[in-house]
């Protein structure tokens, strides 16, 4: 696997700083809204988009000091080995209890913009009480869609990138930072 990257864009000094400061930030603005006690049973759902946020949400969930249930969705938009968004397919159901909840769409990365899209149209069908997102990278002036996202973790240059859950072709998600891969290893399709 190390062989294969050719550099890393974002140590994990720096994510794991970076994720502490985000999990601040979201626990403030959902305390906010949920009162004082922070704790009305079962409110905040968070939606995991599967399988790239993993890693993410791990560390991420355990930065929340609040009540929340955690929710998965699978997506898939990148098959084998492509990279570039070949269109969204939803891989499994949405968690259907959103109704009146504060819901947390945690992603990794935004880049065309379709996958937030899509999710947040069906998520706003069930009427939740809010609908926050969040990434942890972002690759400006990439979005085709005007999607709306209120936490970014780092805007990163129009590079492929793997690692802290990020995929090529399945592999890399246990590389535990941000690093691209290189040229000879990323069969362009
Ligand atoms: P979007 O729908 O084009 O915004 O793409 C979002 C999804 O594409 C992400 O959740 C990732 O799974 C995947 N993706 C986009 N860019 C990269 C990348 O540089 N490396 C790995 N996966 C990526
Ligand atoms: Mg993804």
């Amino acid at each position: 696997m190390f062989r294969d990257i050719e550099k890393v864009l974002i140590p994990r000094e720096k994510i794991a700083e970076r994720v502490h400061d985000l999990g601040a930030q979201i626990a403030r603005d959902l305390q906010a809204v949920l009162g004082d006690d922070g704790d009305h049973s079962g409110e905040v759902v968070l939606v995991s988009v599967l399988t790239g946020s993993i890693i993410f949400v791990a560390d991420l969930v355990r930065q929340l000091p609040l009540k929340l249930s955690l929710g998965l969705v699978a997506v898939s938009s990148y098959p084998g080995k492509s990279v570039e968004s070949k269109g969204v397919m939803m891989r499994s159901e949405l968690p259907r209890d959103m109704a009146g909840k504060h819901v947390l769409v945690v992603d990794d990365i935004l880049d065309s913009g379709q996958t937030l899209d899509v999710l947040s149209r069906l998520i706003l069908e069930q009427k939740p009480a809010s609908l926050r997102m969040a990434v942890l990278l972002r690759k400006p002036g990439k979005a085709r869609v005007d999607v709306k996202v209120d936490y970014v973790g780092f805007d990163i240059p129009d590079e492929f990138v793997v690692g802290y859950g990020l995929d090529y072709d399945g592999f890399y998600r246990n590389y535990p930072e941000i690093a691209t891969l290189r040229a000879e290893v990323v069969g362009r399709t």
